[in-house]
């Protein structure tokens, strides 16, 4: 028993403001229900009616002797709230609630709404909307929903925030040959929402793929859970709408979403297996490739095309998206040459020329299947005079039966004349496009996602040794007692350093004996630099000094810098002057966290120094549940890492210390959330060990 059985698979179904009229949502919806097949018993309600559409009608859900497991309501707003109450009463399971005008209209709106909700909660019922087209089960078989279309039964579970994008799918898909296990519309998501519905088709055996359309992903972190168990199971693809500035508004008026960063959705997709699609043909080609097509075992591709220049497109491409183009065997490039004519091009794109017919085709692309060393191919056809687009259509379904295992994608390049082959390639499961680009990019997602599966979920970094929580809390304490957000040098190292983040040694000094103190402590050379939470760029107000190398110019330079300080920003409160041990130069690099409000920390890695915004060679991750693995993945992404392995004769730096900083600044920012940001930058990365020179920290 899924946890949404009662709700996807219900034994009998309520229609609250089912209507005799045709042409009403009430009047549609319970047609719907009847015509989908529904084998369990349907109540119509209605206070005016006895009767409707044949079926017996009752006044009030309260009057029904048994309770159904799902009431579908599609009364007016004002009537939704007491409509509800008489489900819970009446021991109604689940809501799907059609009507609009709660959250999306504004406060009054999702005044009504939370209300909706606390009725619900009340009950123990579940709730799918409000604000929804509903849903349907191809399998149940149940059309809960005002769709216009029943879909064909299929193995594509279909999620969309938008009502809108579902009906539009809906319409377009039976054309296009496709078939749903499931659509859901997701509406306001004020109680059910993606998540369940991910989990639950996660459970449906009649489910192979997951698709959604969302514009905003309300919990984080329960999202990373279920969508990441789920992508384990079966492939989750999702296109996220609303990743421009404009767009994110748009997002935001319509269903009231508060759409989240989109670089954060985009790390936080890679990072729990979730492959992202950047538009609906996308979304959509990938349903199709996932459904149709096997998961191929690598990355190795072939292109079987008669003409040059789309094999050219097909290969740019095959490199474009990371994948790799086949290198075939002796045998399959000795039997190829022997068979195909001499201008052929026998290795990858095989080149079956312009006045291929379909045995050509057939035996090219048998030889090219027969190969170890290919995983998919994609076989590319453009309408010659003598192309026989049906037969080598036949000839392809035909090699696909022989080689099962093999991820078979066509591209028929023409219209009318290649429209029968291609109808057949459908029919038949083979997934064909018009032009080779969306091929390759779904035999990608197909690649990403078997590599996904064949990739170790990674070990949870275990617990951290040398970590003292108390110490920063007791840091902490004193800036928010001082009035500050943003911590002084000193007080970050000694975060850092709490944490066993390898910073270099600091003291706030107040006097130049006292700087001379420390600077006897730490050892020559040493470097001053001006304490003020107000002065951001201390050098541009002569608030730095580096390379003193004894007590007389550490005394001067304090001197100095109060001096050049008071002389810029008189106002300036400053709290002294920090003392730091002058570090040797290693390679430079950033270490950083923002925080996204869905998905929390995100832990920045990249080259570093005064140029990082400008070179933005910087990889992402999420700092919670982050494995040693992703954090090498994460290192290997940046050039940074060319540099850390030793570049042009120059000695491998520390990884496994970097390694273990990151591990450690994922663990700080997880820890305290009252961190809103935090840079260091740079940290000077040697052959052995690692320094952390300048350390920001902000909190909220
Ligand atoms: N219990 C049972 N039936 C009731 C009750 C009640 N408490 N109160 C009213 N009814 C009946 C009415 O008598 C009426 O039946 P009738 O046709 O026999 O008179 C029926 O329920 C519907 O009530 P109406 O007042 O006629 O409401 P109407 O059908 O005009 O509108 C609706 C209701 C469709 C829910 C509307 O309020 C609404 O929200 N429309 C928008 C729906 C929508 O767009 N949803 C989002 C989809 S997502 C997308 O973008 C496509």
């Amino acid at each position: 028993m899924t946890k949404l059985a009662s709700l996807v698979r219900p034994k009998a179904v309520a229609v609250v403001g089912a209507s005799p009229k045709a042409g009403k949502i009430g009047n549609t919806i319970l047609k719907n229900v009847i015509e989908s097949g529904y084998k369990g018993k349907i109540y119509p309600i209605n206070p005016r009616e006895d009767q409707i559409e044949g079926l017996k009608a009752y006044p009030a859900v309260t009057e029904i002797s048994e309770p159904p497991d799902l009431a579908v309501i599609a009364v007016p707003a004002a009537r939704v709230l007491e409509v509800a109450e008489d489900c819970g009463k009446a021991g109604v399971k689940n809501l799907v609630v059609i009507t609009a005008g709660f959250k999306e209209v504004g406060k009054a709106g999702l005044e009504l709404e939370k209300k909706l909700v606390n009725i619900c909660r009340q009950y123990g019922m579940r709730m799918l909307g409000p604000n929804v087209v509903g849903f349907i089960d191809t399998h149940t078989p149940l059309n809960a929903s005002f769709a216009g279309t029943f879909p064909r039964q299929g193995e594509i579970a279909f999620l969309s925030q938008s009502g809108a994008m579902l009906v539009a799918i809906l319409d377009w898909s039976d054309a296009a040959g496709l078939g749903f296990s499931r659509v859901v519309s997701l509406g306001n998501k004020a109680d059910l929402s993606e998540i369940d519905f991910i989990e639950e088709a996660a459970a449906d055996p009649h489910t192979k793929v997951i698709l959604c359309y969302i514009e905003d992903i309300v919990d984080g972190q329960r999202f990373l859970e279920a969508a990441g168990r789920a992508a384990r199971q079966k492939p989750v693809v999702i296109y996220k709408s609303g990743t421009s500035q404009a767009g994110a508004l748009a997002a935001s008026s319509h269903t009231g979403a508060l759409a989240g960063s989109d670089l954060a959705y985009d790390v936080a997709f890679r990072q729990c297996g979730v492959i992202r699609a950047r538009s609906m043909t996308e979304l959509f080609d990938l349903a199709v490739a996932f459904a149709k097509a096997p998961v191929p075992r690598g990355s190795r591709v072939a292109i079987v095309t008669n003409s040059g220049g789309p094999g050219i497109i097909a290969t740019d491409n095959v490199e474009a998206k990371g994948l790799q183009m086949a290198r075939f065997s002796k045998e399959t490039i000795e039997e190829l040459q022997e068979k195909l004519p001499a201008e052929a091009g026998i290795y990858n794109p095989v080149d079956v020329l312009g006045d291929a017919k379909a045995d050509r085709y057939r035996f090219a692309l048998e030889k090219v299947c027969a190969d170890p060393n290919v995983d998919s191919v994609v076989v590319l056809m453009c309408p010659a005079g003598v192309t026989q687009p049906v037969e080598t259509t036949e000839a392809i379904l035909e090699v696909r039966k022989a080689h099962p295992d093999k991820a078979i994608f066509a591209a028929f390049m023409g219209g009318e004349s290649l429209a029968e082959g291609a109808a057949m390639l459908a029919r038949e499961g083979v997934p064909c496009f018009t032009f080779p680009e969306p091929a390759i990019a779904a035999i990608s997602g197909l690649v990403y996602y078997n590599e996904m599966l064949n990739t170790p979920e990674g070990e949870a970094a275990a617990a951290l040794p040398g970590i003292d929580r108390k110490g920063v809390k007791a840091v902490f304490y004193d800036v928010i007692k001082d009035n500050r957000l943003v911590l002084l040098g000193s007080e970050a190292a000694e975060v850092a350093r709490c944490y066993g983040i390898p910073a270099a040694p600091v003291a706030l000094t107040v006097s130049p004996e006292e700087a001379v103190a420390e600077a006897e402590k730490m050892g020559y050379p040493v470097v001053l630099k001006v304490a003020s939470p107000k002065i951001l760029h201390k050098t541009d107000v002569g608030g730095v000094k580096i390379g003193l190398q004894s007590a007389e110019e550490v005394r001067s330079g304090f001197m100095e810098i109060m001096n050049n300080v008071h002389g810029y920003l008189p106002q300036a409160v400053v709290y002294g002057i920090e003392v730091q041990k002058m570090m040797p130069r290693g390679t430079e690099l950033i270490i950083g966290m923002t925080r996204d409000i869905q998905f929390g920390p995100l832990i920045a890695f990249g080259l570093g120094g005064v140029y990082v915004n400008l070179i933005k060679d910087v990889s992402f991750r999420l700092a919670r549940g982050l494995t040693l693995r992703e954090i090498e993945k994460m290192l290997q992404e940046t050039r940074a890492y060319t540099l850390l392995r030793g570049y042009r004769g120059e000695k491998p730096r520390d990884i496994g210390a970097l390694v273990d900083a990151i591990r450690r600044v994922a663990a700080l920012v997880t820890d305290f959330p009252e961190i809103t940001e935090m840079d260091i930058n740079p940290v000077f990365a040697y052959e052995e060990g690692l320094s952390a020179l300048d350390i920001k920290i902000t909190l909220s």
